[in-house]
């Protein structure tokens, strides 16, 4: 029987770091599974001052834990396989890795149909999202099941304390972002739910974002003049901001207060944790947006003190977290 649930999603734009905070504390969990997307995600994680990055496995194979990907997630065998060869190289249990048998099936078309017609106008990671989702809408797509051999398959039942691990963010939800901007999954916390499990369970919403704003791909709420902002390309490279998919650069912009409040409302967080705040301290300059205006802050403390009270109507815990310390609970 389950115990608990507790959910970590991005109430951003993705790469807030939800892979540092899922590695953090996976420890505590007895299962960590993945409810949306598929290789377009990228979660890195540093153990031991070594650097690992997956798609679509869940962070829980480095904490050895059972790692599930939900019948919500699309795969791309070859890929899937490829990243389970890298993980079982570098000495980790892959037995723990199991894929539910309706979990869809992305095809070499589906990759070729999203580089030909989505790629350039959406700026989507060209990893075959869009046409294998919409294949499975359409309801002619390929499961799991048909195509993974039984090892792989999980046919049991989620047990104990379970932890799951979203993928892209609030912002790029297929119902809640800037449409046609977006992914073409769900990427709220109660789609979680879909693993197959009531949502009497869960206990904590773990929401995750940055100390600034970044967005891989194309959104007009990015615009491209801010390319030509010094600052902002300071913070693109001390923050590392490329995309771990693509390698694209990540454009960046101010931390929008106005959108983080909104996504908490949206989403319901009960914790919420924002990261990469030294990479501001780093450069020393401290602003967001708050209500359309910029605001400029003269120290982190000041910013972490001005968002704190902004948020005090949603009775949150928040946490203001670095690049590459860890957070524990
Ligand atoms: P797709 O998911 O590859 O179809 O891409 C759709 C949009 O979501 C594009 O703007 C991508 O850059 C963005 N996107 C997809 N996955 C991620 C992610 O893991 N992090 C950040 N952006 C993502
Ligand atoms: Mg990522």
């Amino acid at each position: 029987m389950i115990n608990y649930v507790d959910v970590i999603y991005g109430l951003a734009w993705g790469d807030e770091g939800k892979g540092k905070i899922s590695n953090a504390i996976a420890k505590d969990y007895d299962y960590v599974c993945r409810w949306n997307g598929g290789p377009n995600a990228g979660h890195t994680v540093y153990l031991d001052g070594k650097k690992y990055k997956t798609h679509i496995i869940p962070c829980g194979v480095f904490q050895n834990k059972k790692s599930i990907i939900g019948p919500g997630c699309v795969l791309h065998i070859k890929k899937f396989f490829d990243e389970i060869k890298y993980l079982s190289d570098n000495g980790f249990d892959t037995s723990l890795i199991k894929v539910h048998p309706n979990a869809h099936i992305i095809s070499d078309e589906h990759i070729e149909s999203d580089m030909k017609k989505l790629k350039g106008k959406l700026g989507t990671t060209g990893q075959g999202i869009g046409p294998c989702y919409s294949d499975k809408m359409m309801r002619c797509g390929v499961q799991a099941k048909k195509e993974l051999d039984k090892k792989w398959l999980w046919e049991g039942d989620l047990d104990g304390n379970v932890l799951c691990e979203g993928a892209q963010s609030v912002w790029l939800d297929i119902d809640h972002g800037d449409y046609p901007f977006v992914t073409s999954s769900s990427t709220m916390p109660y789609s979680a739910c879909s693993i197959g499990f009531s949502p009497k369970k869960i206990r904590s919403l773990i929401g995750v974002a940055k100390a600034y704003d970044t967005k891989s791909g194309v959104d007009p709420l990015f615009p491209e003049t801010l390319w030509e902002d010094p600052t902002l390309n300071k913070i693109i490279e001390l923050g590392q901001e490329f995309g771990s998919t693509t390698g694209r650069k990540r454009l960046v912009n101010w931390l929008n207060l106005d959108k983080l409040i909104q996504s908490i409302r949206l989403s319901g967080c009960t914790y919420l944790v924002i990261n990469k705040c030294d990479v501001l301290e780093e450069i020393g300059v401290f602003k967001l947006y708050y209500k359309n205006r910029l605001v400029e802050l003269d120290t982190m403390h000041e910013m972490e003190t001005f968002i704190r009270d902004m948020l005090y109507p949603f009775d949150l815990k928040i946490s203001f977290s670095g690049h590459k310390e860890l957070i524990t609970q």
